[in-house]
């Protein structure tokens, strides 16, 4: 069965939930499914307290983008699973908080829900995937290790800062990648709504994201399936929307610029026809001044793209820039991605 079939076998949209709708990450879910061509935004929640009072009076709306009108009037809901089905609901986007998700998630898959998330709960079990599906799309089939299609599933993304860089070292896995070297220069909104008091962050830089190095490490290697040395620098800057970061890498033989260059242009994983997958996951920008975090809502899909710049060779180390947006691939865009892909692989299972 190809796609269009899949989706005309569904003929009608997929009823979905977004769980955290409050939060950032939930405002970039909110913003991608309001009027997504696959899946129809029926019931959305927050914390318990927000159910039966309308989002826009309860969301402090942060994005640079409009809220969108079809969600003005919408009620918050509780994350009921009983209510979930009545409403014909199946898949279901997280951005809750990872203490939250710890029970929430694998609770609502024993229920049989299809789970995409962004906490990092459930990341590290050995049967759920981090899914990038332009990197690594055979870790779907993890699913059926958790029980699908008789019984649910929890689909994650990687953390942002780590998407960004596996999404550049893709591609040149076929190198032989030894050795990363990274530094962050991560922005605010990474640490969510309220997130970082202003007195801390302010005309500051901060030289500790609790956990975000050892994530990076260990998350790279499950997506990216290599056994390559990790060494990663996480630091918060005071700058709204978007990751940057400078990296290292040294490759087992001898690696050219024209040949990195060459690699990032080829990465593609056409054909698909996923809504919300970039054309070219990476996109070098070839000017000194480029990536900037001004640029995080910029490329085809918005967003979805990550910029890579400044490449150069050092005795036998490639090093480059990246720019990551931290909300829509690293964050919501990802875990729609991946349900895009689920659906576009396993509609006719739906
Ligand atoms: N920010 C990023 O760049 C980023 C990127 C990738 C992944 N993530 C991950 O995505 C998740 C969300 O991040 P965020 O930055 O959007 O956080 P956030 O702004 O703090 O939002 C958290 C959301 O979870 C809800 N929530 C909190 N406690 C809850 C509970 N007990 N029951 C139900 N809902 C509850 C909040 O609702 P209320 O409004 O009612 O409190 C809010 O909607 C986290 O796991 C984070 O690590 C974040």
């Amino acid at each position: 069965m190809n796609l269009d079939q899949s989706i005309e076998k569904l003929n009608k949209k997929s009823k979905v939930a977004v769980l955290g709708a409050t939060g950032v990450v939930g405002q970039v879910f909110i913003s991608m499914l309001a009027d997504h061509p696959w899946f129809d935004l029926v019931h959305i929640a927050a914390s318990a307290s927000k159910a039966g009072k309308g989002y826009k009076d309860e969301v402090h709306w942060v994005l640079p983008t409009q809220m969108p009108q079809s969600i003005e009037q919408k009620k918050l809901g509780l994350i009921d699973s009983a209510k979930l089905r009545d409403e014909g609901i199946k898949i279901v986007f997280s951005a809750l908080p990872a203490s939250e998700a710890k029970t929430i998630e694998p609770e609502l898959r024993s229920q049989g829900f299809y789970l995409f998330s962004n906490a990092s709960a459930m990341r590290y079990e050995e049967d759920v995937p981090i899914l990038i599906p332009e990197i690594n799309p055979d870790q779907l089939d993890l699913i059926n290790k958790q029980g699908f299609p008789e019984k649910g599933f929890i689909v994650t993304n990687a953390n942002c800062s780590t998407t960004g860089l596996a999404v550049a070292l893709s591609p040149l896995r076929k190198f032989v990648i030894e050795e990363v070297v990274v530094s962050t220069y991560q922005s605010i909104s990474g640490a969510g709504y309220p997130g970082l008091a202003s007195l801390d962050i302010m005309g500051n830089t901060l030289p500790h994201i609790p956990n975000e190095e050892d994530k990076m490490g260990v998350e790279l290697k499950k997506i990216l399936q290599i056994e390559a040395n990790v060494f990663p620098f996480c630091i918060r800057i005071p700058v709204l929307f978007g990751h940057m970061e400078t990296v290292w890498i040294t490759f087992k033989g001898n690696v050219e610029k024209e040949e990195i260059l060459e690699a990032w242009s080829n990465f593609k994983f056409g054909g698909k026809g996923l809504p919300n997958m970039a054309d070219h996951p990476v996109e070098y920008l070839n000017r000194e001044d480029l990536p900037q975090p001004k640029m995080s809502f910029w490329g085809s899909p918005s967003g979805m793209q990550v910029f890579t710049g400044r490449l150069k060779k050092e005795k036998n180390r490639i090093g480059f820039t990246l720019l990551v947006n931290n909300l829509v691939k690293g964050g919501a865009g990802g875990s729609v991605e991946n349900a895009e892909f689920f659906v576009s692989e396993c509609g006719d299972k739906l």
